[in-house]
This record gives C-alpha cells, sequence and structure tokens, in this order.
C-alpha cells in the first residue's frame, strides 16, 4: 500500500513472517533503535546487528522525550554516512513516536524504516506521520510530521502482545469500524471472537483494512486542518480518561470508552439511534477490561481534563460524534457539548460497564 504525502510518499509492506528482518538487520550505514522487550522476545531476529548499531529503550511514556531522542542523535553522528544514515526503528507507538522525531531532526531528515510491533501502531499510528515527545507533565506536546519511509507490518510480533496491550489495540480497530457505518459495524460485530482469540488471517484483514480507512483521511488533510479532525472521533474523552487515570488505562482502551460516552451523547442529541449505539457498545464492552477503581474518580476532573485538551481551542467544548443520516454514517464537529452532557455520558458508561 503506498501512502501519498506532501513530505514524500510511503509504502506499508504487509509480511506474513518476520524473514524480512535478515535484510534489514543487514542494511548499510543504519541504526537501529528496538523496544527493549522486542528485542528480548525476538532476539534470535536481531542477533546479527552489531552492537555499535544497536540501542535498545524500555518503552516507557517517560522515556519518550527530548533527552533521549537528542541522546539517538549523537550516537547517530558516529555513523560516517551522515545524513545518508538509515534509521530502523521496531516497537509500538512510544518507540514510533521518539524515533519519528529523531529521523526528522537529524541533519534535516534522514531515511527511516519503521516495524510496529503493536497491534495500536500496526493498525493505526504507523501511518499519518505524527511524532511527538512528552515534555515535563505535558504528554504529546513537542511534535512534528515526519513520516517513515517504509513500513514493515507483520502481525505475528501481536502473539507475545500482553491482554492488555492487544485489547487497546483493538479499541482503534473497532473505532474504524464504526465510524464505516452499517457495512464496518456487521462485520466487526462478525469476527470481534476471532480477532479477541488473535486469528491470524482474521486479525490481518482488519489491520489492513484499517489502515485503507485512515489513509483516505490522511490523504486528504495530512496536517489535521479539516476531514482529518474526524480521526479524533470519542478522542476529547478518551484522552481525559487517560489525564484522569494517570496513563493507567492505555489508550486504545480510552478511546473504547471514549466511544461508548460520545455515542451516549449523539443519542441523546437525537443524532444516532438507539440501536447503533448499543450494537457499538457490545462490541466495545468486550474489548475494555480495566479495574473499575480506575473509574472512581471526579467527574470535575475528567471536564477540566478536556478543557485542557489541545484541540480545545474556545470555551465550549468540542468533540467528534457519530451520527447517522438516513442509515449512513457521518462524523460531526460539535462545539457546543455542555458540562453536564459530559457528566451524562460518563455516568451512562459507568454503569455500562459495571453492569456488563
Ligand atoms: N504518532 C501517532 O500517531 C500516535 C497515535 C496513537 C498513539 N501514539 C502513542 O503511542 C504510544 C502507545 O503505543 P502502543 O500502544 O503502540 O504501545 P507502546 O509502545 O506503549 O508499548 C506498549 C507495551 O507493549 C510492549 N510491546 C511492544 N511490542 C510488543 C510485542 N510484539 N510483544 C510484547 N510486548 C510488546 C512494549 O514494550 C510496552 O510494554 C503512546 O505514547 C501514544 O501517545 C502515537
Ligand atoms: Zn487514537
Amino acid at each position: 500500500m503506498i501512502i501519498h504525502s506532501k513530505i514524500k510518499d510511503y509504502e506499508v509492506v504487509m509480511e506474513n513472517n518476520t524473514d524480512f528482518l535478515n535484510d534489514l538487520c543487514g542494511l548499510k550505514d543504519s541504526q537501529f533503535v528496538i523496544d527493549e522487550k522486542v528485542y528480548r522476545l525476538y532476539s534470535d531476529k536481531f542477533s546479527s546487528i552489531p552492537e555499535d548499531r544497536l540501542i535498545l529503550i524500555e518503552a516507557i511514556e517517560h522515556n519518550k522525550i527530548i533527552d533521549t531522542a537528542l541522546e539517538i542523535c549523537e550516537k547517530m553522528t558516529e555513523i560516517p554516512a551522515k545524513r545518508n544514515a538509515t534509521l530502523i526503528s521496531v516497537g509500538g507507538g512510544i518507540i514510533q513516536d521518539l524515533t519519528g522525531f529523531v529521523a526528522n531532526i537529524l541533519y534535516r531528515g534522514i531515511k527511516w524504516i519503521f516495524v510496529p510491533t503493536t497491534l495500536l501502531a500496526s493498525s493505526d499510528s504507523c501511518i499519518g506521520g505524527k511524532t511527538s515527545l512528552n515534555y515535563k507533565k505535558y504528554k504529546n506536546l513537542l511534535g512534528t510530521f515526519y513520516p517513515p519511509d517504509t513500513i514493515y507490518v507483520c502481525p505475528i510480533f501481536f502473539d507475545t502482545l500482553s491482554e492488555k496491550d492487544f485489547k487497546s489495540g483493538l479499541g482503534e480497530v473497532i473505532k474504524f469500524n464504526i465510524m464505516a457505518g452499517d457495512t464496518g459495524l456487521t462485520n466487526i460485530e462478525n469476527n470481534i471472537d476471532k480477532l479477541l482469540i488473535r486469528d491470524h488471517k482474521i486479525v490481518r484483514e482488519f489491520v489492513l483494512s484499517s489502515l485503507e480507512y485512515k489513509s483516505k483521511f490522511i490523504e486528504i488533510d495530512e496536517f489535521d486542518r479539516g476531514e482529518r479532525i474526524k480521526l479524533n472521533f470519542a478522542h476529547t474523552f478518551g484522552h481525559a480518561i487517560e489525564v484522569v487515570t494517570n496513563y493507567c488505562i492505555p489508550h486504545g482502551t480510552a478511546v473504547a470508552i471514549g466511544m461508548i460516552m460520545a455515542d451516549s451523547i449523539s443519542v441523546k442529541r437525537g443524532l444516532l439511534t438507539d440501536e447503533v449505539a448499543n450494537r457499538s457498545k457490545q462490541v466495545l464492552l468486550k474489548v475494555i477490561d480495566i479495574d473499575v477503581d480506575l473509574l472512581n474518580v471526579d467527574i470535575n476532573d475528567v471536564i477540566k481534563a478536556i478543557r485542557k485538551d489541545k484541540k480545545q481551542t474556545n470555551d465550549s467544548l468540542a468533540a467528534v460524534l457519530l451520527a447517522n443520516n438516513k442509515g449512513l454514517s457521518e462524523l460531526v464537529i460539535v462545539y457546543d457539548m455542555t458540562i453536564e452532557e459530559v457528566k451524562y455520558s460518563f455516568e451512562s458508561f459507568f454503569d455500562d460497564y459495571t453492569n456488563k
């Protein structure tokens, strides 16, 4: 699959096994940055990488910072090829955000190959070109747009993902299907149980269809000024849930919760039928698996977190909601969401989750 970009067109290559890593490990003038856990789990696949070309990073938010990015830059200055060097990174969204930033700023941009190893990075974040770093208490405050040159998606990696991280990735996969309307919703309803047991064929199909769906938005509006904003469906709520639970709930799971919250507001506004909202909820509840104590939060903190979100531009609250119009789904950006609506949506999610 080719993704058209104003920065550079780039390719997503689907791989059935890890053989492609043999060629990558032998690539001249390259520097590897690999998620430490992934390196340990797949050490035999990376054994031919010389020590001086390898950086291992623990995939924790605390490492997604400018200091780590600068350390990688410094290490890469030792490669004689300088700006013709290639950065090859292997890991989930944390490694992607960090290395994408490095690849963008070092020598004003170097070649970058990315191998996503989580479901979330493979089905969603690997395309779109966003790079982000955390700064002090601000998550993803610093960032640029810079896509990899090539992305190798290999679903074999998901076999070793924890249940928590796999279900988080499913949250985003379900999101694309719900956004796509009735065909997408029916498709995910019919396949969610196979996805949950990580059926290779089905997982692969859904990764591909998610990327195809997302690519349409980013090709129209790469820099997030119009159409792409719709990809933030449910994210206003999801980000707030991440913040108030101190990031104990992973991104995709928070987005899954956000979708249930968003849909309850849509139903109340008469934008969405009860039937679609309920069907979506039944699928989403299958991937939301959290300690209920995490939800014992002050609703005012949820509202405060929404207000602080970088996507909010004025006093009233904005969100992307789902609507159906004559049987077809569409995403609407609302700018007049009230505090009462947020409270109602959180309380209805809480009831749904505790009674599931
Ligand atoms: N750039 C974007 O467009 C974008 C979009 C969404 C999220 N993000 C960022 O992505 C990050 C979350 O990324 P994520 O959910 O992909 O995961 P992650 O990078 O946070 O990794 C989650 C856990 O999975 C482990 N892991 C990774 N691959 C594994 C494998 N194959 N087997 C076993 N364990 C494995 C990691 O070591 C880590 O413990 C956040 O920092 C978020 O801000 C970026
Ligand atoms: Zn997301």
